[in-house]
């Protein structure tokens, strides 16, 4: 199983308090996450609509943290320029609305952005066959989008192995984002299974309580778990 050694935290920054956005993030950078998730929707391919540009526009100023954003909207080649023109560093656009799936990939990567795909949990994995030399990473939901406090979905974890095994066997090495109840109890297994970038929220970064840096040692703790048991498969 060739893929990168080191499990990335990436906060799901709608599970922040949306009043105090600047300071969130100030204290995200002190405990040492890797990159900040951003969770645009449209309230049409999502039910909801947790985070405006205009919040990604003023937090740009405010740290040089990577933003990773995932689009869960209608309207992908809109919303990837947009948020290509604010300065982020990767976007995951749904395949399920995508309908010219290989072009707003083109469009992405043409912006100097790391381009994804992110995949509802019933979609097939097959859906990245044909665009497998535009992808930089796959962002696999765990939940159904739109919401956090959700409960993993039942086949998230054997979809998270079976995604690994697809790229591997395609010499594909880019990560794996999984997305949605990524819980202290999840997290050991999620690793083990091949996820590369954890989308912290409720349960795990956001858990009620704990500080972030109580709970990102808390997910680090659990990464580690993680990667042992990954490393005695691949024993
Ligand atoms: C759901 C979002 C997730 C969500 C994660 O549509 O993509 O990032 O906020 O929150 P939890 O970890 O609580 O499921
Ligand atoms: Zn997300």
């Amino acid at each position: 199983m060739p893929h990168e050694a080191a499990v990335r935290i990436a906060p799901s920054v709608m599970c922040a308090d949306q009043s105090a956005l600047a300071d969130e993030v100030r204290v995200l950078e002190e405990v040492g996450v890797d990159l900040l998730h951003f969770d645009v929707m449209d309230a049409a391919f999502a039910p909801n609509l947790p985070l405006g540009l205009g919040a990604l526009a003023d937090l740009r100023r405010r740290t040089r943290l990577p933003f990773d954003v995932h689009l869960m909207v209608e309207n992908n080649d809109w919303f990837v320029a947009r948020t290509a023109e604010i300065g982020v560093q990767q976007i995951a656009v749904h395949a399920e609305s995508a309908r010219h799936l290989d072009r707003t990939l083109a469009g992405i990567q043409e912006r100097g952005v790391l381009a994804g795909v992110a995949l509802n949990p019933a979609t097939p994995l097959e859906t990245l066959e044909w665009v497998l030399e535009r992808l930089d990473f796959v962002l696999l939901m765990t939940v159904n989008p739109g919401f956090a406090g959700q409960e993993l979905v039942p086949a998230a974890l054997r979809k998270i192995r079976a995604c690994r095994e697809y790229l591997d066997a395609r010499g594909k090495c880019v990560p794996i984002s999984v997305d949605g109840n990524v819980s202290f109890a999840n997290i050991p297994s999620m690793v083990a299974a091949g996820a590369g970038v954890l989308v912290g929220g409720t349960s795990s970064l956001y858990h009620r309580d704990g500080t972030r840096a109580e709970n990102f040692a808390r997910t680090r703790q659990a990464i580690e778990a993680g990667l042992a048991a990954r490393a005695e498969v691949d024993r």
